[in-house]
Protein backbone atom coordinates (compact mmCIF):
# COMPACT_ATOMS: atom_id res chain seq x y z
CA UNK A 1 0.00 0.00 0.00
CA UNK A 2 1.23 3.20 -1.05
CA UNK A 3 2.82 5.48 2.41
CA UNK A 4 0.80 8.72 1.43
CA UNK A 5 -0.01 11.09 -2.11
CA UNK A 6 2.63 13.89 -2.54
CA UNK A 7 2.24 16.60 -4.92
CA UNK A 8 5.45 17.93 -6.17
CA UNK A 9 5.17 21.23 -7.89
CA UNK A 10 8.19 21.75 -10.04
CA UNK A 11 9.91 19.26 -11.85
CA UNK A 12 13.48 20.73 -11.85
CA UNK A 13 16.25 19.19 -10.28
CA UNK A 14 14.77 18.92 -7.25
CA UNK A 15 11.37 17.96 -8.15
CA UNK A 16 12.72 15.17 -9.94
CA UNK A 17 15.09 13.49 -7.40
CA UNK A 18 12.59 14.01 -4.43
CA UNK A 19 10.32 11.93 -7.05
CA UNK A 20 12.34 9.24 -7.84
CA UNK A 21 13.29 8.59 -3.83
CA UNK A 22 9.72 9.36 -2.81
CA UNK A 23 8.26 6.66 -5.69
CA UNK A 24 11.16 4.14 -4.45
CA UNK A 25 10.29 4.27 -0.84
CA UNK A 26 6.50 3.54 -1.44
CA UNK A 27 5.14 6.46 -2.15
CA UNK A 28 2.51 7.97 -4.89
CA UNK A 29 3.90 11.10 -6.32
CA UNK A 30 2.90 13.48 -9.12
CA UNK A 31 4.81 16.13 -10.23
CA UNK A 32 4.00 19.08 -12.46
CA UNK A 33 5.78 22.17 -14.66
CA UNK A 34 4.80 25.10 -14.88
CA UNK A 35 1.40 24.45 -16.38
CA UNK A 36 -1.35 26.54 -14.04
CA UNK A 37 -3.99 24.36 -14.64
CA UNK A 38 -2.33 21.30 -14.10
CA UNK A 39 -1.17 23.13 -10.80
CA UNK A 40 -4.22 23.41 -9.23
CA UNK A 41 -5.24 19.95 -9.79
CA UNK A 42 -2.23 18.32 -8.51
CA UNK A 43 -2.06 20.65 -5.35
CA UNK A 44 -6.01 19.29 -4.84
CA UNK A 45 -4.76 15.56 -5.06
CA UNK A 46 -1.73 15.81 -2.77
CA UNK A 47 -1.62 14.82 1.10
CA UNK A 48 1.35 16.90 0.88
CA UNK A 49 2.97 19.31 -1.48
CA UNK A 50 6.50 19.96 -2.17
CA UNK A 51 6.86 23.40 -3.44
CA UNK A 52 10.34 23.03 -6.07
CA UNK A 53 10.09 26.02 -7.57
CA UNK A 54 13.02 28.77 -8.15
CA UNK A 55 12.24 31.38 -5.30
CA UNK A 56 10.84 33.85 -7.79
CA UNK A 57 8.07 31.83 -9.39
CA UNK A 58 7.19 31.03 -5.35
CA UNK A 59 4.25 33.62 -5.59
CA UNK A 60 2.80 32.36 -8.79
CA UNK A 61 2.73 28.56 -7.70
CA UNK A 62 0.88 29.90 -4.52
CA UNK A 63 -1.72 31.49 -6.83
CA UNK A 64 -2.16 28.64 -9.26
CA UNK A 65 -2.47 25.86 -6.46
CA UNK A 66 -5.80 28.06 -5.82
CA UNK A 67 -7.32 26.75 -2.03
CA UNK A 68 -5.57 23.17 -3.01
CA UNK A 69 -2.84 23.70 -0.18
CA UNK A 70 -5.91 24.16 2.89
CA UNK A 71 -4.83 21.58 5.23
CA UNK A 72 -2.34 20.55 3.58
CA UNK A 73 1.63 20.13 4.85
CA UNK A 74 3.49 22.46 2.47
CA UNK A 75 7.30 21.71 2.22
CA UNK A 76 9.05 24.58 1.30
CA UNK A 77 12.91 23.67 0.04
CA UNK A 78 13.91 27.13 -1.30
CA UNK A 79 17.05 28.68 -1.06
CA UNK A 80 16.73 32.09 -1.71
CA UNK A 81 19.54 33.73 -3.79
CA UNK A 82 20.16 36.31 -6.62
CA UNK A 83 21.58 35.71 -9.93
CA UNK A 84 25.29 35.63 -8.67
CA UNK A 85 24.60 32.95 -6.34
CA UNK A 86 24.56 35.61 -3.50
CA UNK A 87 22.39 35.21 -0.06
CA UNK A 88 19.22 37.32 -0.71
CA UNK A 89 16.96 35.87 1.80
CA UNK A 90 16.52 37.71 5.30
CA UNK A 91 17.34 36.49 8.30
CA UNK A 92 14.62 38.34 10.21
CA UNK A 93 11.98 36.75 8.61
CA UNK A 94 12.69 33.29 6.53
CA UNK A 95 11.03 32.71 3.19
CA UNK A 96 9.46 29.58 4.96
CA UNK A 97 7.65 32.25 7.75
CA UNK A 98 6.70 34.40 5.15
CA UNK A 99 5.28 31.53 3.13
CA UNK A 100 3.30 30.51 5.73
CA UNK A 101 1.55 33.70 6.18
CA UNK A 102 0.49 33.66 2.24
CA UNK A 103 -1.27 29.65 2.82
CA UNK A 104 -2.71 30.59 6.46
CA UNK A 105 -4.65 26.98 6.06
CA UNK A 106 -1.71 25.08 5.53
CA UNK A 107 1.04 23.57 7.64
CA UNK A 108 4.61 25.05 6.45
CA UNK A 109 7.69 23.05 7.13
CA UNK A 110 10.90 23.92 5.95
CA UNK A 111 13.05 20.94 4.75
CA UNK A 112 15.59 19.76 2.04
CA UNK A 113 16.94 23.31 1.16
CA UNK A 114 20.58 22.01 3.28
CA UNK A 115 20.60 19.23 0.75
CA UNK A 116 21.86 19.53 -2.73
CA UNK A 117 19.07 17.92 -5.19
CA UNK A 118 21.73 15.08 -6.67
CA UNK A 119 21.52 14.04 -3.14
CA UNK A 120 18.00 14.15 -1.91
CA UNK A 121 16.98 10.72 -3.39
CA UNK A 122 18.95 8.86 -0.96
CA UNK A 123 20.20 11.10 1.75
CA UNK A 124 23.64 10.25 0.86
CA UNK A 125 26.79 12.11 -0.36
CA UNK A 126 29.94 10.85 -0.65
CA UNK A 127 28.41 7.47 0.63
CA UNK A 128 27.49 8.81 4.08
CA UNK A 129 24.28 9.94 5.65
CA UNK A 130 23.11 12.97 5.51
CA UNK A 131 21.37 15.24 8.05
CA UNK A 132 17.56 16.49 7.11
CA UNK A 133 17.00 19.20 9.05
CA UNK A 134 13.26 20.31 9.45
CA UNK A 135 12.10 22.94 11.11
CA UNK A 136 7.53 23.95 11.36
CA UNK A 137 5.20 24.57 14.02
CA UNK A 138 2.83 21.60 13.78
CA UNK A 139 4.05 18.57 14.90
CA UNK A 140 1.83 16.31 12.97
CA UNK A 141 3.19 17.92 10.00
CA UNK A 142 6.78 17.42 10.83
CA UNK A 143 6.24 13.95 11.71
CA UNK A 144 5.22 13.51 8.39
CA UNK A 145 8.41 15.27 6.45
CA UNK A 146 10.38 13.28 9.50
CA UNK A 147 9.19 9.87 8.09
CA UNK A 148 9.49 10.89 4.64
CA UNK A 149 13.27 12.01 5.56
CA UNK A 150 13.77 8.47 6.94
CA UNK A 151 12.63 6.71 4.16
CA UNK A 152 14.48 8.24 1.87
CA UNK A 153 17.55 7.12 3.86
CA UNK A 154 18.73 10.47 5.60
CA UNK A 155 18.80 11.38 9.48
CA UNK A 156 15.88 13.66 10.02
CA UNK A 157 16.98 16.23 12.86
CA UNK A 158 14.24 18.50 14.12
CA UNK A 159 15.27 22.15 13.96
CA UNK A 160 12.50 23.51 16.02
CA UNK A 161 9.76 25.99 14.90
CA UNK A 162 9.10 27.68 11.54
CA UNK A 163 11.05 30.60 12.98
CA UNK A 164 14.17 28.44 12.51
CA UNK A 165 13.72 28.07 9.02
CA UNK A 166 15.75 31.51 8.95
CA UNK A 167 19.17 29.71 9.94
CA UNK A 168 18.31 26.35 7.80
CA UNK A 169 17.97 29.27 5.11
CA UNK A 170 21.58 30.48 5.71
CA UNK A 171 22.94 26.64 6.13
CA UNK A 172 21.90 26.28 2.27
CA UNK A 173 23.57 29.06 1.15
CA UNK A 174 26.59 27.91 2.86
CA UNK A 175 26.18 24.74 1.23
CA UNK A 176 25.66 26.20 -2.68
CA UNK A 177 28.91 28.78 -1.14
CA UNK A 178 30.71 25.49 -0.22
CA UNK A 179 29.77 23.37 -3.37
CA UNK A 180 29.76 26.36 -6.09
CA UNK A 181 31.73 29.00 -4.89
CA UNK A 182 34.50 27.26 -3.13
CA UNK A 183 34.30 24.47 -6.27
CA UNK A 184 33.54 21.47 -3.72
CA UNK A 185 30.82 19.92 -6.18
CA UNK A 186 27.42 18.66 -4.81
CA UNK A 187 28.57 15.33 -3.95
CA UNK A 188 29.02 17.10 -0.10
CA UNK A 189 26.48 17.83 2.49
CA UNK A 190 25.89 17.93 6.41
CA UNK A 191 25.71 15.81 9.03
CA UNK A 192 24.99 16.14 12.93
CA UNK A 193 27.00 14.25 15.30
CA UNK A 194 24.74 13.13 18.25
CA UNK A 195 23.78 10.36 20.33
CA UNK A 196 20.32 9.21 18.63
CA UNK A 197 21.87 9.12 15.36
CA UNK A 198 20.62 6.44 12.82
CA UNK A 199 24.03 6.03 10.96
CA UNK A 200 27.25 4.05 11.55
CA UNK A 201 29.94 6.44 12.27
CA UNK A 202 33.10 6.25 9.92
CA UNK A 203 35.40 5.91 12.78
CA UNK A 204 33.12 2.61 13.83
CA UNK A 205 32.89 1.84 10.90
CA UNK A 206 36.69 1.84 10.29
CA UNK A 207 36.97 0.00 13.14
CA UNK A 208 34.60 -2.97 12.89
CA UNK A 209 36.11 -3.06 9.03
CA UNK A 210 39.34 -3.22 10.80
CA UNK A 211 38.78 -6.26 12.98
N1 LIG B 1 19.06 22.42 -7.06
C1 LIG B 1 19.41 22.17 -5.80
O1 LIG B 1 20.43 21.51 -5.53
C2 LIG B 1 18.56 22.69 -4.67
C3 LIG B 1 18.87 22.26 -3.37
C4 LIG B 1 18.09 22.68 -2.30
C5 LIG B 1 17.03 23.54 -2.53
N2 LIG B 1 16.75 23.96 -3.81
C6 LIG B 1 15.59 24.85 -4.00
O2 LIG B 1 14.53 24.08 -4.57
C7 LIG B 1 13.76 24.88 -5.47
C8 LIG B 1 13.77 24.24 -6.86
O3 LIG B 1 15.11 24.20 -7.33
P1 LIG B 1 15.51 23.37 -8.64
O4 LIG B 1 16.98 23.32 -8.64
O5 LIG B 1 14.73 22.14 -8.74
O6 LIG B 1 15.03 24.37 -9.77
P2 LIG B 1 14.87 24.04 -11.32
O7 LIG B 1 15.72 22.87 -11.70
O8 LIG B 1 15.05 25.34 -12.02
O9 LIG B 1 13.36 23.57 -11.44
C9 LIG B 1 12.29 24.40 -11.13
C10 LIG B 1 11.02 23.79 -11.68
O10 LIG B 1 9.91 24.61 -11.30
C11 LIG B 1 9.08 24.80 -12.43
N3 LIG B 1 8.32 26.04 -12.28
C12 LIG B 1 8.74 27.31 -12.44
N4 LIG B 1 7.72 28.16 -12.17
C13 LIG B 1 6.66 27.39 -11.82
C14 LIG B 1 5.33 27.69 -11.46
N5 LIG B 1 4.90 28.95 -11.36
N6 LIG B 1 4.49 26.67 -11.21
C15 LIG B 1 4.91 25.39 -11.30
N7 LIG B 1 6.17 25.04 -11.65
C16 LIG B 1 7.04 26.04 -11.90
C17 LIG B 1 10.04 24.84 -13.59
O11 LIG B 1 9.35 24.63 -14.79
P3 LIG B 1 9.93 25.25 -16.17
O12 LIG B 1 11.19 24.51 -16.43
O13 LIG B 1 8.83 24.97 -17.12
O14 LIG B 1 10.15 26.72 -15.91
C18 LIG B 1 10.96 23.70 -13.20
O15 LIG B 1 10.38 22.46 -13.53
C19 LIG B 1 14.38 26.27 -5.44
O16 LIG B 1 13.68 27.06 -4.52
C20 LIG B 1 15.80 26.04 -4.93
O17 LIG B 1 16.29 27.14 -4.22
C21 LIG B 1 17.49 23.57 -4.87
Amino acid sequence: MAKGKIAIIGDGNVGTNLKKGLERTGYEVRSVGKEPDKVRELAKWGECIILAVPPNEIDSAVKEMGDGFKGKVVIDPSNIVDASYDFAGDVDRSGAEKLQAQLRDAQVVKAFNTVFAENMSDGKASGETLTLFYAGNDDKAKKQVREMGEALGFDPVDAGPLSNARWLETLGFLNITLGYKQEMGTDIGFRLVHPDAKTERPTEMAASQRA
